[in-house]
């Protein structure tokens, strides 16, 4: 692995021992077979067919954050860059990068004790290279840890951020509509309502007459999902940083069509694909940590038998 001196490897830090896979030449086919693969996505990302993904979604190694890939956040955006513009490469038209990243508190340096920026840099610098920024969500989660964290409350939040290739990318609100806050004889009442500006406490307001005609309400862009700590056991202990099962399954159905290509370059104990597969999408995933990659892989398999219906199997 190649990332530059910002960059501990993994592989030589827990002394295991070299000998990943050589990237071959059919990266898709092999992604699709193997469900999870054994890289470095910075080797295998370029690989991948021009426009033949439909969603990136991932939750690369944070700056500075884990044993498994201390990236200095002075480096970051420099450690990034490489991925970000393979995997706009291999972006369809219509499809997207979804992010999710944390801001940190900046250890050392002229900084020291601040928020460290290389979040929005890193924002700014793949908008520059051409993705089209499409929208900051918030990731709430009511469950965060609890703690002394300085002159500050504790991280109760993380960033997800959706860039899209072209200007028109594929987006189903109808897919993560969330339930009406008003009740079944409200929303009647407005129905039979002549005048749905009038509806509001305020009385005025948009006409919401047609609001709930769709199924659900508008999901606002923070997204409330219990954090999940310290599961999905491997041989080298368990994945630190499982992203909730929520988070992904929010973004795979408003950014990923049915039958789509979800793939995740830091796939780590593969929620991503687990959630894409669940969901009918074609989902895989690269992990550079050969242990990840047994625990997503049982953790794919367990998910399919689990299923009483038999519909995971449409993902490869
Ligand atoms: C934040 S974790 C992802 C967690 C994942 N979303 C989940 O729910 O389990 C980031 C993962 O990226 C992996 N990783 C770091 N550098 C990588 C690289 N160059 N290529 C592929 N995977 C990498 C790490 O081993 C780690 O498992």
């Amino acid at each position: 692995m190649s990332h530059g001196p910002a960059t501990v490897d993994l592989m030589q830090s827990r002394g295991t021992p070299q000998g990943r896979p050589a990237v071959p030449d059919d990266v898709l086919s092999q992604l699709l077979e193997q469900t999870i693969v054994w890289g470095d996505a910075v080797e295998w990302l370029p690989g991948l067919p021009e426009g033949s993904v439909d969603l990136f979604f991932t939750s690369p190694p944070y700056a500075d954050a884990r044993s498994y890939s201390e990236i200095h956040p002075d480096h970051y955006v420099e450690w990034f860059m490489p991925f970000a513009a393979a995997m706009l490469d291999a972006t369809a038209e219509s499809g997207s990068f979804v992010l999710n990243i944390k801001n940190r508190v900046a250890s050392a340096g002229p900084l020291r004790g601040q928020r460290h920026p290389y979040v929005y840099e890193l924002v700014l610098s793949m908008q520059r290279m051409g993705w089209r920024w499409i929208e900051t969500y918030i990731w709430s989660k009511p469950n965060a840890i609890p703690g002394r964290f300085g002159p500050r409350t504790k991280d109760s939040f993380e960033y997800v951020y959706h860039f899209a290739k072209g200007p028109k990318p594929y987006f189903d609100l109808d897919a993560v509509r969330v339930p009406y806050k008003a009740g079944h004889a409200e929303i009647n009442r407005r129905r039979l309502d002549g005048n749905g500006r009038r509806n509001t406490a305020a009385g005025f307001g948009r006409d919401r007459r047609k609001t709930y005609e769709k199924g659900g309400a508008d999901p606002g862009n923070v997204v409330e999902v219990c954090q999940t700590y310290n599961q999905h056991r491997g041989p080298a202990g368990q994945h630190t940083a499982v992203m909730p099962e929520g988070l992904a399954t929010f973004f795979v159905k408003a950014a990923c069509p049915p039958d789509g290509l979800v793939v995740d370059p830091f796939a780590g104990s593969g929620t991503t694909v687990v959630v894409g597969r669940r969901h009918q999408r074609r989902a895989a995933g690269i992990e550079l940590h050969r242990d990840y990659v047994e625990v997503s892989r049982s953790r794919i398999a367990a998910d399919e038998a689990d299923d009483p219906q038999g519909q995971l199997s449409v993902a490869v």
